[in-house]
C-alpha cells in the first residue's frame, strides 16, 4: 500500500496549526477533561502525535506536565511557535528511546493512529508507548470512527468519496476538512472496532472504557449526523495486570 503521512506537508501543516476546536472537533475534545479526570493519577504525559501542538497546550492548561511527539518536521516547528516554553521533539517512527520506560501517568494520541498505515507499525508502535507507560498508567487514544468516513458533519465532508463505503480494516479512505482553506481530501486509514480489540491484546493492553461523544441540540453548532452518529472513538486503555 502507498501512504504517506499527510501531515508531513508544510502547507498541510500550516492549515491545520490554524484550527483550534471547531465543529466537529469541539466533540472530540469535549468530554476528555472528564475522562481524564476518571482515570488518569498523575500529571506527566506524552502527547504522542502532537501535531502543531494543540492536544499538548489542552494537556498543559489541564494542569498536565506535558511533552509532544511527532514525526512530522514541520508540526514540531509550528508546535513550537505557537508554544515557544513547551516540550516538542522530533522523533522517528516508533522510536521512543528518548524516553525513560514507565515515566508517564498518561500517554495521549489524539488523531494519529487514523494516520498510521499498516497494522505491524500499529502495533509497534502501541507496544512501544505502553513500555513508556507507569503501571497504573493510561493510554487514551482518541481516533476517527468508521462512521466519520460515510457521513456529513458539521466539519467534514465525504460525500465525494463512495469508495468509502466500502472500505475495509486497513484500507485508505478519504475525507475533506471544511473548516481550513486546504480542501485537498485528507487520506486516512480506517480501523473498525475489532481492529482496536486485536490491537490492544497483542499490545499488552486492557480496555479500561471506551467513550463515543455525540452532539447536543443546545450546543452551538450546525450539528450534521453528530447527534445521532458518533464521529469519534475514545479508548482508555491500561497495562495488564501483573505485567
Ligand atoms: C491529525 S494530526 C493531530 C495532531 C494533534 N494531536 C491534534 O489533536 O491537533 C496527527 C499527527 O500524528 C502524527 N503522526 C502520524 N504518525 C505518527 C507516528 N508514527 N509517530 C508520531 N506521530 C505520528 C502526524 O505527523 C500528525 O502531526
Amino acid at each position: 500500500m502507498s501512504f504517506s503521512n499527510v501531515y508531513d506537508d508544510t502547507q498541510r501543516a500550516e492549515a491545520y496549526a490554524t484550527l483550534q476546536f471547531p465543529g466537529t472537533y469541539y466533540l472530540a475534545y469535549r468530554d476528555l477533561p472528564t475522562i481524564l479526570a476518571a482515570h488518569v493519577q498523575g500529571q506527566v504525559a506524552l502527547d504522542f502525535g502532537c501535531g502543531a501542538g494543540r492536544s499538548t497546550r489542552f494537556l498543559k492548561k489541564l494542569g498536565f506536565d506535558a511533552t509532544g511527539i511527532d514525526i512530522s518536521a514541520s508540526m514540531i516547528e509550528l508546535a513550537k511557535r505557537a508554544d515557544p516554553d513547551g516540550s516538542y521533539r522530533l522523533i522517528e517512527e516508533g522510536d521512543f528511546s528518548g524516553f525513560e520506560p514507565d515515566s508517564f501517568d498518561l500517554i495521549l494520541s489524539a488523531f494519529a493512529f487514523d494516520n498510521i498505515p499498516s497494522s505491524d507499525q500499529r502495533v509497534g508502535v502501541l507496544g512501544g508507548l505502553r513500555k513508556l507507560l507507569k503501571r497504573d498508567g493510561r493510554i487514551i487514544l482518541l481516533d476517527s470512527t468508521p462512521e466519520i468516513y460515510t457521513h456529513e458533519w458539521a466539519s467534514f465532508t465525504t460525500r465525494a468519496f463512495p469508495q468509502n463505503r466500502t472500505a475495509k480494516g486497513g484500507d485508505t479512505v478519504r475525507i475533506v476538512m471544511k473548516d481550513v482553506a486546504d480542501q485537498r481530501p485528507v487520506v486516512d486509514v480506517v480501523w473498525f472496532h475489532e481492529d482496536y480489540l486485536h490491537l490492544f491484546a497483542v499490545s499488552g493492553l486492557d480496555l479500561v472504557a471506551s467513550h463515543k461523544p455525540l452532539g447536543r441540540e443546545n450546543e452551538p453548532y450546525r450539528w450534521e449526523s453528530e447527534l445521532s452518529i458518533a464521529p469519534w472513538v475514545i479508548y482508555v486503555l491500561g497495562r495488564f495486570p501483573g505485567e
